[in-house]
């Protein structure tokens, strides 16, 4: 008998409404399981990587993930490790490693110690690039930079300092156009075909473990980035997680997310002065 493209259409949109109501099931059983809510995660990214995740471990429907999560405590923080968008790259967005150069390190010289967060900090490469800024800048040895993530995988690998990809002509690419003034390659050692930061900037790096959904205020900093994390999150979580932010943010600190968020229409953006709009670099105003 043949199938109507009526029925077709009615078939597929309860099969994109079985979808939902899934991804939502799962959202509630990892919070039950495994303690994480994503409930404020945008729906439609967070359905995109559910089901791109189970078409790569094979299974047929999302559903299936729950009694893993429920029966298997290993899988649970698998799972976060899995579901959690961990791209990064050395010197990502020059510019605005340009712009903290010339708006931002010559004030952070005025303080004897400076405090510095990377939250989402995924496998390392923005740290680095900012501990070698700092270097480059003369500012390291007086700062302590913090490292946070959700991702137990990748935080262990920006731990060990050793490169994901090893350096390709577009870091140094990258480097140069963010106002780098030597060799990057001079920052890295190899060994058993890996690169790895030189230990003398990874001893100013801090990793741990951080939720910036579910935790509290981490740290009370000069300067705290905060790049390509909130683009998965929905309007509510950007803006609670942006008062978090800011209520790590000393008066006078300074703030940077990322080049694709936003936070004019935030409760924060009053109490802020923009250095840099391209950038996405803010001042906290004085109190
Ligand atoms: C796309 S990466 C961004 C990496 C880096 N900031 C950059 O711009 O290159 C996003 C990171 O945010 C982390 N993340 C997602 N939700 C988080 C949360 N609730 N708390 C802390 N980190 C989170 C992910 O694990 C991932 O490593």
């Amino acid at each position: 008998m043949a199938v109507s493209s009526m029925e077709r259409c009615v078939d597929m949109n309860s099969k994109v409404d079985i979808e939902t109501r899934e991804v939502n099931l799962l959202v509630e059983a990892i919070k039950v399981f495994s303690g994480y809510d994503l409930s404020g995660y945008a729906k439609s990214s967070l359905k995109r990587r559910v089901k791109a995740y189970i078409d790569s471990v094979g299974l047929k429907s999302i559903s299936e993930l729950i009694p893993l999560l429920a029966h298997n405590e290993n899988y649970r923080q698998k799972l976060i490790n899995d579901l959690t968008v961990n791209v990064s790259d050395l010197f990502r967005h020059p510019h605005s490693y340009l712009k903290m150069n010339e708006l931002v390190f010559p004030y952070l010289s005025s303080f004897p110690r400076i405090n510095i967060w990377v939250a989402g900090c995924a496998s390392g490469e923005e740290v680095y690039s900012i501990a070698i800024i700092l270097k480059e800048f003369g500012l390291l040895n007086r700062a302590k930079i913090y490292a946070t993530d959700i991702n137990t995988e990748t935080l262990e690998q920006a731990k060990s300092g050793v490169l994901r990809k090893n350096l390709q002509r577009e870091d140094a690419m990258r480097y140069q156009m963010s106002g780098g003034a030597d060799s990057l390659s001079r920052y890295f050692s190899t060994g058993y075909g890996k690169q790895k930061l030189s230990q003398s900037l990874l001893d100013h790096i801090h990793f741990t473990s951080h939720n910036l959904v579910q935790d509290s205020v981490f740290c009370s900093c000069e300067l705290v980035l905060c790049r390509n994390v909130m683009i998965y999150f929905d309007f509510d979580l950007q803006n609670r997680v942006l008062d978090l932010l800011f209520d790590s943010v000393v008066n006078n600190g300074y703030l940077v997310i990322g080049a694709k968020e936003s936070l004019d229409t935030s409760r924060i953006f009053r109490s802020l002065k923009v250095i840099d709009d391209e950038s996405r670099i803010y001042q906290r105003k004085a109190t």
